[in-house]
């Protein structure tokens, strides 16, 4: 049987003046699944993450989307295609509406940009569209707040809004709940499984709590290569994965 994958990479290597901070990465991101990408410090997770979403060109290897090499493509191009990376604290105007956001993003989507009293027909599509988008992610009540003036894990979501607005089969998300408190962190967690439905997300996390709840599979980096890769109670068994995180964070541990 032959696996259906969203996302490949083929021997993806990043060198910084001879330094290997990304060796010869293997991945395989299966068609709808969450799939993390864990690892210690400096394992190179934000470095693949920065080359998997174009924000760095790699020195060797090939990415595939949906089968095309999106090798040399840019953030835009890939967007277009249907990768979308989230939670970049710069996705969203503070000083405006969270509604009016979710509209610049959907505007941007339509490529009908910042004509907003165009029609009046079109203004309902989009703002139909708009508390749609904003009801997903919870923040049905927050539409006429200035974005400024919310709580941070609610700007994650309104980021996510913003993200969906482009309608991603692939969703990248970093880090998605750093530096979150406990109820934001299950909030946004909640948020995650519900846009899942459909999609695919890669996610880059520290929170093994988030990771062993959402992950239907994991890949672990160390130093720049892949450990090993496989579902959560499968790669917390790992000897290596344990003695990889010993002394940061505890692999398999029931408190993770
Ligand atoms: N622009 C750069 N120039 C030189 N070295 C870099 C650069 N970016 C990253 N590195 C090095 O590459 C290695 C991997 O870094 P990276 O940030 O990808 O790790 P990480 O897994 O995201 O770590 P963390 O968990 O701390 O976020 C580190 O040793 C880092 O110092
Ligand atoms: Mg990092």
């Amino acid at each position: 049987m032959t696996q259906d994958y969203i996302l490949s990479t083929n021997s993806l290597t990043k060198e910084f003046k001879g330094f290997t901070a990304v060796d010869d990465v293997n991945l395989n991101i299966e068609r709808g699944t969450i799939h993390a990408l864990i690892g210690p410090n400096g394992a190179g997770k934000t470095t693949c993450f920065n080359l998997l979403t174009k924000f760095l060109t790699p020195t060797r290897g090939t990415i595939l989307f949906n089968g095309k090499d999106i090798t040399h493509k840019t953030p835009t191009d890939i967007a277009k295609m249907g990768m979308v990376r989230s939670f970049q604290i710069s996705a969203v105007f503070p000083h405006l509406s969270v509604m009016d956001n979710v509209r610049i993003a959907l505007q941007r989507k339509t490529g009908t940009s910042f004509h907003f009293w165009k029609s009046d027909k079109t203004l309902d599509v989009l703002n139909d569209r708009a508390m749609e988008l904003l009801e997903e992610v919870g923040l049905g009540k927050w539409a006429d707040t200035i974005t400024v003036e919310m709580p941070y894990g609610r700007k994650r979501a309104l980021e996510l809004a913003t993200t969906l607005a482009l309608e991603p089969e692939l969703l990248l998300l970093d880090e998605p709940t750093q530096g979150m408190g406990h109820e934001d962190v299950e909030r946004v967690m909640h948020l995650i499984k519900k846009v899942s439905a459909g999609r695919t997300i890669l996610m880059v996390e520290h929170n093994l709590h988030v990771v062993s709840s959402l992950s239907d599979r994991i890949t672990v980096l160390q130093r720049g290569a892949v450990l090993t890769e496989g579902p959560y109670e499968e790669v917390s068994q790992n000897p290596q994965v344990r003695e990889a995180y010993m002394g940061t964070e505890a692999a398999g541990s029931e408190a993770a």
